[in-house]
C-alpha cells in the first residue's frame, strides 16, 4: 500500500507561509525523537549505514547532507553515522555493504548503483537481521511485493517521477502552442537528455513530460533522445551535437534533472539562442544554480526534488525501524512544480 507523506515543509512553500518552515522541521525532529524515547531506545548508541550511489552527484550531496544533519537532530552520534561513496559502481557498493553486515550496524538507509541489484541486496540484509530502508533509486514493483508479502522491515522513500515529468510537460504547455513554435510547423518539436537509463526517475520523467504535452493537446516532434547520464558535462556535449544538428528547429530542451539543464543552457548560449525568446528549457531537482536561472529567465522552469522530505522521512523511518514501530513499505513525497512566481521563495528554502 502506498502512503503518501505530504511535507510540511513543503506545504508551507507552496502557501508562501515560509516562516513557518523552520519551526515545522523542528516538529518532525521532535517528534520522531520523542517516539524513540517513549520506547526507551538511545539513538545516540545507534550504528546507521548509509550507501549513496555516488557523492559527485550535486542531488544526492544535498540528500546526504541533509539526511546526516537531521540524524543528528534526532539524537544519532555523528561518530556512529557511516556514509559511504557507491562511485557508481555495484561492486564496490556490494562490498561496503558486506562490511555494514560484517560491524552489524543497527540499520541501512542505501541508495543503490543499480535499482535491479536490489533483491540481492535485501536478501543478505534481511538475512543479517537489519533493517532497510531504500532511498532515491526505486527497486522495481516485484521487489516491493516482496517485502510486503514477507513482512520484512524494508522500505522505500522517495518522490513518484511520474509527477515530475508531468509538471516538465505542464511547464512547456503552458507556454501555448503559438509562443513554443518558433518554425511554424504546428509541433514542439524537443530533445530530450535522459539520466541513467535503469533509473525509473530518468524512464518516467522521459515518458511523462511528454505526456503532459499530448494531454495538452499538442503535437509534438521529438528530434533527438539521449543519455546523459544525470551528467552536467556530458549534457553539454550532447545537447551542443543536437544544437549542432538540427539547428533552430530544436524548440524544447528536456532534460530529466537540473545538472544536466545547466549543462544544456551552456550550449544553446554558446550555440547564440536564447532561452525564453526563441527556445525553452526544463530541468528538475531546483539546484540553486538553476533556481538562479528560473529567476534570470534563462531556464524555463524546474520541479522541485524535496530533498528535505525524502531524507527526514528515510530517517524517521529509520527511527521507526528502531522502536520496532514499523513502516509501510512505501514513502512518498510530492514534487513543486517551480516558476519565476515561486522560485525565490524555494530558493530561499534550499539556500
Ligand atoms: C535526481 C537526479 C539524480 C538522481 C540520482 C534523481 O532523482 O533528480 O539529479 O542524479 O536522482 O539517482
Amino acid at each position: 500500500m502506498k502512503k503518501r507523506f505530504v511535507s510540511m515543509f513543503l506545504a508551507a512553500v507552496m502557501a508562501g507561509t515560509m516562516v513557518a518552515a523552520v519551526p515545522v522541521m523542528a516538529e518532525e525532529a521532535t517528534e520522531a525523537a520523542t517516539e524513540a524515547a517513549a520506547a526507551d531506545v538511545d539513538l545516540s548508541d545507534k550504528k546507521v549505514g548509509v550507501c549513496i550511489y555516488q557523492f559527485s552527484d550535486n542531488f544526492m550531496t544535498l540528500f546526504r547532507t541533509e539526511l546526516e544533519n537531521y540524524l543528528v537532530g534526532l539524537g544519532f552520534s555523528k561518530d556512529n553515522i557511516t556514509i559511504v561513496d557507491g562511485v557508481n559502481d555495484q561492486a564496490t557498493q556490494s562490498g561496503q555493504i558486506d562490511s555494514f553486515i560484517a560491524d552489524q550496524v543497527d540499520v541501512l538507509i542505501i541508495n543503490p548503483v543499480n535499482s535491479s541489484s536490489a533483491s540481492t541486496i535485501t536478501d543478505k540484509v534481511v538475512e543479517a537481521g537489519i533493517p532497510l530502508v531504500y532511498i532515491n533509486r526505486e527497486p522495481d514493483a516485484d521487489e516491493e511485493a516482496r517485502w510486503e508479502e514477507n513482512n520484512w522491515n524494508v522500505t522505500y522513500v522517495g518522490c513518484d517521477a511520474r509527477q515530475s515529468g508531468t509538471y516538465q510537460g505542464e511547464l512547456i504547455a503552458d507556454l501555448g502552442l503559438d509562443a513554443i513554435d518558433k518554425n511554424g510547423n504546428g509541433k514542439v518539436d524537443y530533445i530530450m537528455i535522459e539520466g541513467d537509463p535503469e533509473n525509473v526517475d530518468a524512464q518516467y520523467r522521459t515518458e511523462f513530460s511528454v505526456k503532459a504535452l499530448e494531454d495538452a493537446g499538442l503535437e509534438v516532434n521529438e528530434l533527438d533522445d539521449q543519455v546523459g547520464n544525470w551528467d552536467q558535462a556530458t549534457a553539454q556535449q550532447l545537447v551542443a551535437n543536437s544544437l549542432s544538428q538540427y539547428g533552430d528547429d530544436v524548440e524544447v530542451v528536456f532534460c530529466n534533472n537540473d545538472a544536466m539543464a545547466l549543462g544544456a543552457l551552456q550550449s544553446i548560449e554558446a550555440a547564440g539562442r536564447t532561452v525564453g525568446e526563441d527556445i525553452y528549457l526544463v530541468g528538475v531537482d531546483a539546484l540553486s544554480e538553476a533556481l538562479e536561472d528560473v529567476l534570470a529567465g534563462t531556464m524555463t522552469g524546474t520541479v522541485f526534488n524535496d530533498h528535505f522530505s525524502q531524507s527526514h522521512s528515510a530517517a524517521d523511518a529509520a527511527v521507526r525501524y528502531l522502536t520496532g514501530e514499523g513502516n509501510e513499505h512505501y514513502i512518498g513525497c510530492d514534487y513543486v512544480k517551480v516558476t519565476k512566481d515561486n522560485a525565490q521563495d524555494v530558493l530561499d528554502m534550499v539556500k
